[in-house]
This record gives structure tokens, sequence and C-alpha cells, in this order.
């Protein structure tokens, strides 16, 4: 991958990922106070969005003027269900800051038409003059948001049928894997792309196989991490346990 312009950051721990992921976010909101955001749900980000709180606190870093756009939403979830991205992200970050959740965007699971949704999305990104830095999590087949392999490199903000390796990794939230929604709101490849930074947090030993297929293999559709490649300023901080395939 001669021609990648992708910045890798090794760290020993979970915690020193969240920590320097954090400490990116926090400096680009002290300098720019009306950045737009581009926000993950998952495990990934948990550490990074506590450490965004603690500063919060501590340091008074404030987020009055940020706005953020969420990469995804399960369709059929309403925004107070407990497994939604929307009650995700209140409960973990925006109910911590002093962020005014007007300025918070999430696709609407529950919209009756997700091709209007998305475009709608789109715009709204569009309006707030585009996401300066957007965090990313990965899947263990390598999708970022919802977007799984295949996903063309061009796509927008679109209705995803999940794959049922993602439902089944996803299931450990849910009561069972039959509750776990078949579809997504997902912003594409091309939403994501778009923005003009990207920070990429890989941890743990499930995410070493998806890691390794990152740093050695092709730029490929198929493998939509992959993409990162071509960003011109890309970012992946990756733990030991993530860089350590078998
Ligand atoms: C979900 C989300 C992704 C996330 C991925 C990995 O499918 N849509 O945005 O990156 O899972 O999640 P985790 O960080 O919990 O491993």
């Amino acid at each position: 991958m001669t021609n990648s312009a992708l910045k890798i950051i090794e760290v020993d721990t979970y915690q020193g990922l969240s920590l320097a992921a954090a400490k990116i976010f926090i400096e680009a909101v002290r300098k720019k106070p009306n950045l737009v955001l581009g926000l993950a749900t998952g495990s990934s980000p948990l550490g990074m969005y506590q450490e965004m709180i603690a500063d919060h606190k501590q340091n008074n870093t404030s987020y009055e003027h940020v706005r953020t756009f969420n990469l995804d939403e399960y369709v059929g979830l309403a925004a107070d269900h407990s497994q939604s991205y929307a009650y995700f992200m209140y409960e973990n970050l925006f109910k911590h800051l002093d962020i005014l959740l007007e300025n918070t965007y999430i696709p609407n699971g529950l919209s009756e038409s997700p091709d209007q949704e998305g475009a709608l999305y789109e715009e709204k990104i569009i309006a707030t003059g585009g996401i300066d830095l957007q965090i990313l999590g990965i899947g263990a087949n390598g999708h970022i948001a919802f977007n799984e392999p295949g996903s063309p490199f061009t796509s927008r903000t679109r209705l995803m049928e999940l794959t049922e390796d993602t439902r089944e990794a996803n299931a450990r939230f849910f009561n069972s894997i039959d509750e776990v929604p078949t579809h997504a709101l997902t912003s594409g490849m091309a939403t994501i792309f778009d923005a003009r930074e990207i920070v990429m947090i890989v941890s743990g030993k499930s995410k070493a196989e998806a890691m390794k297929q990152l740093l050695t293999g092709e730029i490929s559709e198929d493998f939509p991490a992959s993409i990162l490649h071509n960003h011109p300023n890309a970012t992946v901080i990756v733990d030991r346990d993530a860089l350590n395939a078998e």
C-alpha cells in the first residue's frame, strides 16, 4: 500500500487508545468551538466518550456550539428504545456535556421513507458545512458504520440490510438475536469519506483479523474500512490486542 497516507498510532491498551482519540477530539473542539463532529456507537468509542466527559467536567471544554452527526441507526427502534443508537448517544455522551440536543443529528430509524430520510440527512450535513472530524469503529468483517462488504465507495446515507454476522456480533446488547433489527439507516461510504479528518479506533483480539486485513489487504469495496487508505487525513489508533492476529 505504497500510496497510502494512512497514519497508524499503536498504543498498549484500550485506555491508551481512548485517551489518544479523546485528545484529538478535545483539542479540535477547543480550537474550533463550532466544530462538526461525526460520532459512532458500539463498544469501541465508549472509553473515549468517558474521557471527553471527564475533560468537560475538569477543564470546561464546551460543546455548546458543536454540531454532531451519528453514523447510523437501527430501523424500527424509537429514540427512547434502550438499544437505539439515539439512546446510546444520549446516555453515554450527550447528557453529560453542555451540547444542545437540537444540534445532535441521528438518522430517524422510524422514518417511513428511508430514501427520503437518507437524502435529508445528507442535506443537513451539507448545511452545517460538512463533517470536520469523524470517529469510526470497525466491524470484524471490515464494515464501517453499517456499510457492509460490497458497499459502493460512492454510496450515501441509505437503508442497509445487516449481515447475519453483524446481527450476531450486536446480539450481545439485546435479549436474543431475534430482537436485533434486520436493517439500519447508515451513512454511506462517500458520506464518511467526505469528513475532513477521520480517526478510526481498533481494539481487542476480535478485531485483530480485520486490522491485519486493513494493513495488508487491497483497497476494495469488499473490505469497507480499506477506503481509509485513500483519505488524505485519516488515522488509525490500534491497541496491542488488535495488532496481534494469530
Ligand atoms: C456496529 C456499528 C459500527 C461499529 C461496529 C463495531 O455494527 N454500526 O459503527 O463500528 O458495530 O462495534 P464495536 O465497537 O462494539 O466493536
